[in-house]
């Protein structure tokens, strides 16, 4: 197996097992990649093709790599009656990306979340865990302009 993935041995290798072995693969990397489809068919002793099928089943699991600024841009019911749909047009926009994606560059990634906790500050985000709220084309601009400077 590739040794990238030694820690399934944590895991029984048995078939039961294998969406807790696919946990453990997304704790670990942020995602779950080819290799690590690959390893859990090893270590679980099914064809990768089965593995890839749990995957696509279950929406937990992410197929991308997140990218090192994962912005969560939340849909919940407070922020949906404050403009969400259209917070989400405009971070794709801005990133040239959709939900789920991640930038080419590996800086941005997007997602959409239910209710980040902060419903008086909707329509909200949050970038690494970070919250921005009452969100604008304006501020919203302004604030990934600031993660773009960083790089
Ligand atoms: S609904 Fe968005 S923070 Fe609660």
């Amino acid at each position: 197996m590739n040794s990238a993935f030694s820690y399934l041995g944590e895991v029984e290798p048995d078939k039961g097992n294998l969406i807790k072995g696919l946990q453990l693969i997304q704790t670990r990397e942020g995602y779950v990649s080819n290799d690590g489809i690959l390893a859990a068919a090893e270590h679980f002793g099914i064809p990768a093709a089965e593995v890839e099928g749990v995957l696509t089943f279950y929406a937990q699991f992410k197929r991308t790599k997140p990218g090192k600024y994962k912005l969560s841009v939340c849909d919940g019911t407070a922020c949906h009656i404050k403009g969400s749909t259209q917070i989400r047009a405009w971070v794709s926009a801005e990133l040239g990306i959709g939900d789920g994606e991640t930038t080419e560059d590996g800086l941005f990634s997007i997602e959409t979340v239910a209710c980040l906790g902060c419903c008086s500050l909707a329509p909200v985000l949050s970038i690494n865990g970070r919250v921005y709220g009452k969100l604008d084309r304006k501020s919203l601009t302004k604030i990934l302009n600031e993660y773009k400077a960083k790089g």
